[in-house]
């Protein structure tokens, strides 16, 4: 199954996508999680993308279309894939019409108060990415990772100024995908709102039509 998960930062794309990689046995390819792999590595993608996410606006589409080029020579893709957090402009979504056909779009929908409070709560592992949530999914010991007893960091661009950032870019840039693939009549909307099992069991659902 060749699937994208679409929303707002903050939306629970990332926590479904975890989810629903198992259940479907595809890989999960999170164009923000490749970004904070090469940052972390210090790589010459890394130095060149850190501000611009700090900052909460977009990577130049050449530089993201390129990388998601190259994930997609690796022979997990062959049975299907869950994209996260791609395409987020029309310019790559015609790009990627080029290189997979899609089944599905699912739509995460989530109001703009809630995505505030998951951003702002968020923590994660920096080596292994796992994602807390100081209220809604807290570690067993106040910021420290359950597995690798790694202290959790805030990444930066859950800070405030960069999440309003966010949210407008998202607004501008990658709203418009909406209409775009609802034209195709490939678009599931799901309510993003209730717990990731809830959401998870409704996507589940809305896919298995
Ligand atoms: P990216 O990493 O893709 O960030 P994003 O789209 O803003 O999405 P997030 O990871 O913030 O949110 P999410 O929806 O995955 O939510 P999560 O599951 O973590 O991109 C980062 C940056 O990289 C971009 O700003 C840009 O600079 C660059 N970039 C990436 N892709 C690009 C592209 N295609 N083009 C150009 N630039 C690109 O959940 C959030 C929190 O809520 C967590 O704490 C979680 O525990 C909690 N939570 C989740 N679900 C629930 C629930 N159901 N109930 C309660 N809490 C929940």
């Amino acid at each position: 199954m060749n699937l994208v998960f679409l929303g707002p930062p903050g939306a629970g794309k990332g926590t479904i996508a975890t989810i629903a990689k198992e259940f479907y046995d595809i890989p999960h390819i999170s164009t923000g999680d490749l970004f904070r792999y090469n940052i972390k590595n210090d790589t010459v993608l890394g130095k060149e993308v850190k501000a611009i996410l700090a900052s909460g606006d977009l990577v130049p589409d050449s530089v993201t279309i390129k990388m998601v080029e190259d994930r997609f020579t690796k022979d997990d893709c062959k049975n299907g894939f869950i994209l996260d957090g791609f395409p987020r402009t029309i310019f790559q979504a015609e790009a990627l019409k080029e290189m997979k056909e899609l089944d599905a779009v699912v739509n995460f929908i989530l109001d703009r108060e809630e995505i505030i409070k998951r951003l702002s709560g968020r923590r994660m592992c920096k080596s292994t990415g796992k994602i807390y949530h100081i209220i809604y999914n807290p570690p067993k010991i106040e910021g420290i990772d359950d597995e690798t007893g790694e202290a959790l960091i805030q990444r930066e661009d859950d800070k405030k100024e960069a999440i309003l950032n966010r949210l407008d870019v998202y607004a501008t840039q990658t709203e418009p995908l909406i209409s775009y693939y609802r034209e195709k009549g490939i678009i599931v909307d799901i309510d993003a709102s209730k717990s990731p099992e809830e959401v998870f069991a409704s996507v589940k659902k809305a896919l298995a039509k």
